[in-house]
């Protein structure tokens, strides 16, 4: 089936989520967050992702952004951390997190080939619509889809259904691009073709379903789109 429509995750797959720790750590003042910051990053990354698991699972739902505070909260208090001014910073980067960089041209590339291009992510429309624009994304993309409208995070199938929902095309016809393994699962699952971005060079998921493209960076995602990769 040819790829009519190119769907991100937002949050480590355009969005760098350890710049805001890695910043933060080189202001003056954050000599203790500048020992930790690593950990601290992956802590409240991974505590941020067992939230949305645990509340999708329980029917507890609740905003990304609560979410994002408290596993930072978690991941501050592991570390010793409780100043309430390096707190609030860490969450204004978390805000207007940079992309990565090959983020504009790829998309750029994706727009001038024709194709549809949006974000489906766990964000709420304010978080998304602060990372996109600081990130000076707007105009390449159609259209943000955030969980909100259903209220249940990924990777429940309600989420991924947004985007056929959306875009008015069959599930094959997304190329639907997440550097989390889990998502990249679910969205197999649901029908869409698939892209694992693995910076990080992880283990694949021992899931069910399996991404049908594995990259280490977003550049080729136009040419898989085109069907020439
Ligand atoms: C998102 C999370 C999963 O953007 O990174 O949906």
């Amino acid at each position: 089936m040819t790829i009519t429509t190119c769907i991100f995750d937002a949050y480590g797959t355009l969005f760098d989520v350890t710049a805001a720790a890695r910043e933060a750590a080189q202001e003056p003042g954050n000599a203790a967050l500048a020992e930790c910051w690593p950990k601290l990053a992956a802590d409240w990354r991974a505590k941020q992702l067992e939230y949305t698991w645990l509340r999708a699972i329980t029917g507890e739902h609740t905003d990304f952004w609560t979410v994002t505070q408290n596993g930072l909260d978690w991941a501050l208090e592991t570390q010793g951390l409780s100043d309430p001014t390096l707190r609030e910073r860490l969450l204004q980067l978390y805000w207007e997190l940079s992309a990565y960089p090959e983020v504009p041209a790829m998309l750029a590339a994706l727009k001038d080939a024709g194709f549809n291009t949006a974000i489906l992510s766990n964000g709420s429309p304010d978080m998304l619509a602060g990372a996109v624009t600081s990130a000076g994304l707007a105009k390449l993309l159609d259209d943000c889809l955030s969980v909100e409208s259903v209220g249940i995070f990924k990777p429940a199938d309600e989420v991924y259904q947004l985007v056929p929902n959306r875009f008015g095309c069959a599930p094959d016809q997304v190329l639907f691009v997440s550097s989390n393994g889990w998502d990249a699962a679910g969205a197999t699952g649901f029908g869409f073709t698939t892209a694992w971005v693995n910076r990080a060079g992880l283990p694949i998921d021992r899931l069910d379903h399996r991404p049908a493209h594995i990259l280490t960076d977003l550049t080729g995602i136009p040419d898989i789109a085109k069907g020439i990769a």
